[in-house]
């Protein structure tokens, strides 16, 4: 599959590096343009140097930005029209040590971004653990959970086979109303590690 990634940051290059050994094609892109991507992402890993706009018109589009730049990415740049794009944001206004996180007023994060792209199908994922922890590893005989939320349930499932690819468990929980409040900070699936057993063959 051609997946676009934006954010060349612990997460974006992380899943970059997954989903290119796993056998997608990745267009990858940043602030800064891409002449730095291949520095950022390294150089054990074959991804194409993209413009946000390159990576946005991919089936499957991954946001992996700062909270705080969300709106200035889907203000200049629009996502693929029937494509999935996927959140994995944090709305942190400033990151920990000095955290800050925006408050919504009941609102949530991905559904502002489903606003702001209004003719993708959001996804949200991957934004519950720290990626320190996400790919630690673990014994054989588990996975690690990663939570899905979405209001589409061919997107949901799409973006959990990428994950099942990538060595995680998927669980998908709903729509971003409900599950996806409860995946955001401050929810009760924020942080929440969870190691399934790998079911064997009979
Ligand atoms: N780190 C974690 O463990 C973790 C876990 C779960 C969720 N998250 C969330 O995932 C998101 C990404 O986290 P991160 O740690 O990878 O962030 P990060 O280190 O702050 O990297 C952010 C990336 O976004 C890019 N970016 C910023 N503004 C942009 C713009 N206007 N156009 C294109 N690219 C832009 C930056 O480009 P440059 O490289 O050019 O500056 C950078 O590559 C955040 O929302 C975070 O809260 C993080």
């Amino acid at each position: 599959m051609k997946i676009g990634i934006v954010g060349t940051g612990l997460v974006g290059k992380t899943l970059a590096t997954k989903l290119a050994e796993a056998g997608h094609e990745l267009l990858v892109a940043n602030s800064r343009g891409p002449a730095s991507v291949a520095e950022s992402v390294g150089p054990t890993v074959t991804v194409t140097a993209a413009s946000v706009a390159d990576a946005f018109a991919c089936d499957v589009a991954f946001l992996a930005v700062p909270w705080i730049k969300v709106r200035d990415v889907l203000a200049t740049n629009i996502p693929r029209e029937g494509g999935i794009l996927v959140d994995t944001t944090n709305i942190f206004l400033s990151y920990p040590p000095n955290a800050r996180i925006d408050d919504l007023k009941g609102d949530s994060g991905s559904e502002i971004i489903a606003r702001l792209a209004p003719k993708t199908f959001v996804v949200k994922a991957f934004g519950t653990l720290p990626f320190a922890t996400m790919f630690a590893p673990h014994a054989e005989n588990v996975k690690r959970v990663l939570f899905v939320a979405g209001d589409d349930k061919a997107a949901v499932s799409t973006i959990s086979d990428l994950i099942a690819e990538i060595g995680l468990q998927p669980l998908a929980l709903g729509s971003l109303a409900v599950a996806g409040r409860q995946m955001e900070l401050g929810g009760p699936l924020s942080a929440l590690e969870l190691l399934a057993p790998v079911k064997r063959e009979a």
